[in-house]
């Protein structure tokens, strides 16, 4: 064990989640908060560079009331930082890592990615690549997670296989693009216009201008042959017609991943009954999709984001940052996550000197 308490203070600044609601209503900076000190085998305490907000964030904030979720809770998960003390026998004191505390174990501990410092399970951090900022760190592990899990153990991707993103400029997206041409695989993948160059220098082979004409209708037209292997929607528009139409591009052993749906608002249950019925709940002798559908559920998980970081030090993955943005700035920086027009990661400088 490596414990210093020079190291740490007693109280720190930290953005809090205290109540059901939209993030200016919701969140508050309290700059009394307890430094959780006491580590259990196995963890460490994280002195938090910088942090990336996602969408799980507000969604849960605006869906579920304080009972659920533990509050109040730090909010966020994403994180890059110094370790200040450890327990654990691999990730000592003073490495530098980045890291992913997703909501179960946020809700449970109260811990959180928007603070000064965090304590988590080490298994949940890994080395953070020398050839990247801690600011570029930040925004890579919870979409970086989701692609390796979509790609490797849901559609267990293989080298010269085919994949279609859909949603290619969101940040999993992006991610799921790099994992796939890094293993060798053949990428098609959506954006509006203005997102076309950034897909591609990612290394998309082919790309489909969403705006224009829907993916499905392109599909439909010119199927790709042989069929896609694997197809993830990384934007999770209730939209169902990519996957309603997907038996004429997507091969009968393949499998179609989906981020999960994406309401507006509670007008849109309705919409959400249907997503459920085609997606998982009718059968195919009602004249359900004879494919196979999976939502993914990412997880924190060490060795995965090891198999990142080396593609990052490699140069095989490029963080892509939208914008950074100062600490006291959250509710401002959701804001703008919040029109999911960002192209990469929405960051937040937690310390104001970091890189
Ligand atoms: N289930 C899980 O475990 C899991 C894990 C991670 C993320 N997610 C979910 O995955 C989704 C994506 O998250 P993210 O952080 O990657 O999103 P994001 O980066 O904020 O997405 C923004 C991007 O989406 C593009 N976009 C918007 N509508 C589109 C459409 N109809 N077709 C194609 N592209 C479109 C925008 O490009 P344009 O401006 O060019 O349209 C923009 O570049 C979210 O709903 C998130 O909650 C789920």
């Amino acid at each position: 064990m490596t414990d210093n308490n020079d190291t740490f203070p007693e109280k720190q600044k930290a953005w809090l989640a205290i109540r059901r609601g939209v993030p200016s209503k919701a969140l508050r900076l309290d700059d009394n908060v307890a430094v959780s000190s006491k580590l259990q085998e196995g963890e460490v305490l994280v002195k938090v560079q910088a942090a990336a907000l996602n969408h799980i964030d507000y969604m849960l904030l605006g869906l579920l009331p304080n009972a659920f979720v533990g509050r109040p809770h730090v909010i966020s998960h994403d994180f890059a930082g110094t370790v200040v003390s450890s327990r654990d026998s691999k990730i000592k004191e003073g490495e530098e890592v980045f890291g992913a505390i997703l909501a179960p174990t946020q809700h449970k501990t109260g811990q959180g990615a928007l603070a000064q410092y965090v304590r988590v399970p080490a298994k949940f951090v890994a080395q953070r690549p020398q050839n990247i900022t801690p600011t570029q760190a930040a925004g890579i592990p919870l979409v970086a997670l989701t692609a390796y899990q979509v790609l490797f153990e849901i559609a267990k991707l293989e080298p010269e296989q085919s994949l279609f993103v859909n949603g290619g400029s969101t940040a999993v997206g992006l991610a799921a693009i790099q994992v796939a041409k890094a293993l060798g695989c053949k990428v098609t993948a959506t954006a509006s216009g203005k997102n076309e160059e950034l897909v591609k220098s990612l290394g998309t082979d082919v790309f489909i201008d969403y705006t224009k004409t829907p993916a499905n209708e392109v599909l439909q037209r010119d199927p790709p042959s042989p069929k896609f292997h694997a197809i993830l929607d990384a934007v999770g528009n209730i939209d169902l017609h990519l996957w309603t139409h997907s038996e004429a591009y997507l091969a009968p052993d393949g499998i179609f991943v989906s981020v999960g749906p994406r309401p507006s608002g509670a007008g849109d249950l309705p919409l959400l009954v249907r997503y459920a019925w085609e997606a998982f709940l009718r059968p195919t002798w009602l004249g359900g999709v004879k494919r196979k559908w999976r939502m993914v559920q990412v997880k924190e998980n060490q060795e995965h984001l090891e198999y990142i970081a080396k593609l990052i030090s490699e140069g095989k993955f490029k963080f892509v940052v939208d914008s950074v943005y100062e600490f006291d700035d959250v509710p401002k920086a959701f804001e703008h996550l919040m029109t999911r027009r960002a192209r990469g990661k929405v960051v937040i400088k937690v310390d104001p000197n970091v890189a």
